[in-house]
């Protein structure tokens, strides 16, 4: 089974993955956390050109192809062997970022992101994607606060430093992307304690696990 998490910066996405990994595992499943961009050996390398604050230059083309470059190889070194040795596979982030940012947030075609994607996808499009929605003055402060803290705003910091109108484009991007998807992605307010967030996403877990058998 594959499981994505999507949402802007600073919705809580990383403690979120930590409690779900841990609440499937006390079940018996095996479960492995990935990310994008970065989840291959290749794609770390990519990461760093696509995230570093000196990429202002960057065409909106030539970081669309770094993001799908990024996934073709994430999908075949880490995603689809892991989801064929029966594992769950989380991943922070997927295919669903580029349809909003490169898409909703840039101004490219939805339609073509959609095709593109399947590019690097293939047959492997998440069974379940859990969008973390928070208003994005909240989550961009957490956001700031997390890579002042931890000194990352110049490797990482080239989309929270974007304005605070490109921000709330991407959140209504996931809306209504979630809203044209709705039996595949599930909208979470995470606007609340981290502890209440995670219960949501366990209960809407288990049944959907249920229905997989
Ligand atoms: P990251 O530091 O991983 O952000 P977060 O902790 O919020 O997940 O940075 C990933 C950034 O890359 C994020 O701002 C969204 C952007 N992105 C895209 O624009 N397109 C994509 O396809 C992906 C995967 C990410």
């Amino acid at each position: 089974m594959f499981i994505t998490f999507e949402g802007i910066e600073g919705t809580g996405k990383t403690t979120q993955i930590k409690l779900l990994k841990a609440f499937l595992e006390e079940s018996g499943h095996t479960v492995d956390v990935t990310l994008e961009p970065g989840g291959s050996r290749i794609g770390r390398e990519l990461r760093k050109i696509l995230l570093n604050m000196e990429s202002t230059d960057i065409t909106g083309e030539c970081e669309l192809f770094l993001y799908l470059a990024d996934r073709a190889q994430h999908v075949s070194q880490v995603i689809r062997p892991a989801v064929e040795a029966g594992k769950i596979v989380i991943s922070d982030r997927f295919a669903d970022s580029t349809i909003v940012y490169q898409g909703y947030g840039r101004g490219l075609d939805p339609k073509l992101l959609r095709s593109l994607n399947d590019v690097a996808v293939g047959s492997h499009w998440p069974d379940l994607t859990i969008l973390l929605d928070i208003e994005p003055e909240v989550g961009l402060k957490r956001a700031m606060t997390r890579n002042l803290q931890e000194n990352k705003m110049q490797e990482e910091g080239r989309f929270e430093a974007e304005s605070l109108e490109f921000h709330n484009r991407i959140r209504e991007g996931y809306l209504t992307w979630a809203a044209l998807n709705h039996e595949r992605i599930i909208v979470v307010n995470a606007d609340q304690s981290p502890e209440k967030v995670s219960a949501e996403i366990n209960s809407k877990i288990t049944k959907i696990l249920k229905k997989h058998g």
